[in-house]
């Protein structure tokens, strides 16, 4: 049967709302609708038609945004009530799993929410497109993380499309 899903995000800088499109083209792929939403601009609320969501948010200073905190505590008996997914963009995903799903634990803890399925997906490091502070701060960590770009004249994206398109596949299977 056909299944209309939603895709509520939250990103700061774009890659969530890349993941999030995505998804959506996995979705009508597989022949079902998907429409996403920025939750910045489209407001608070889940629109009644859908049969299932997945909600995406992005890490940042160790934690999520926080109007999807919000987002998701204000639709907790409708991400309950239909079947839900979270995936969390980080690039603690890219390398450090446990710091990855501690950001996860958190934002759980802090909503109440605890979705059946969660990914967690590395994201970008977009030193050409942040201010000089922002460009300092960002080498500075990825430098003693070990595990990420440092060359400031680049942009890295760490997101595994393989990985997010098995993460909707596995949703779609389940529904
Ligand atoms: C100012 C800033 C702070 C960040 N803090 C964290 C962090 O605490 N942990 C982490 O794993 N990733 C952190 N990141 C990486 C972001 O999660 C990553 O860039 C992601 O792609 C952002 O997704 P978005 O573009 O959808 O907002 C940070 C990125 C920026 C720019």
């Amino acid at each position: 049967m056909m299944a209309n899903i939603y895709l509520p995000y939250g990103t700061t800088e774009g890659q969530t709302a890349k993941i999030s499109e995505y998804i959506s083209e996995v979705v009508r792929a597989h022949g079902h609708d998907a429409q996403t939403a920025d939750i910045k601009q489209t407001g608070d609320t889940i629109p009644d038609g859908f049969d299932a969501v997945i909600v995406g948010a992005s890490v940042h200073m160790g934690k999520h945004e926080d109007y999807v905190r919000d987002f998701v505590r204000k639709n907790g008996d409708a991400l309950k009530r239909l079947p839900s997914a979270l995936f969390s963009v980080s690039l603690a995903a890219h390398g450090d799993a446990e710091n990855a799903e501690s950001y996860v634990e958190k934002f759980e803890h802090e909503t109440g929410w605890r979705p059946a399925q969660v990914g967690l997906f590395g994201g970008a490091l977009l030193y050409t497109q942040y201010g000089f502070l922002k460009r300092h701060m960002m080498k500075k960590i990825a430098g003693d993380k070990g595990t990420l770009d440092t060359d400031t004249s680049q942009d890295y994206v760490y997101t595994e499309w393989d990985g997010v398109k098995r993460f909707a596949e596995d949703f779609l299977d389940k529904l």
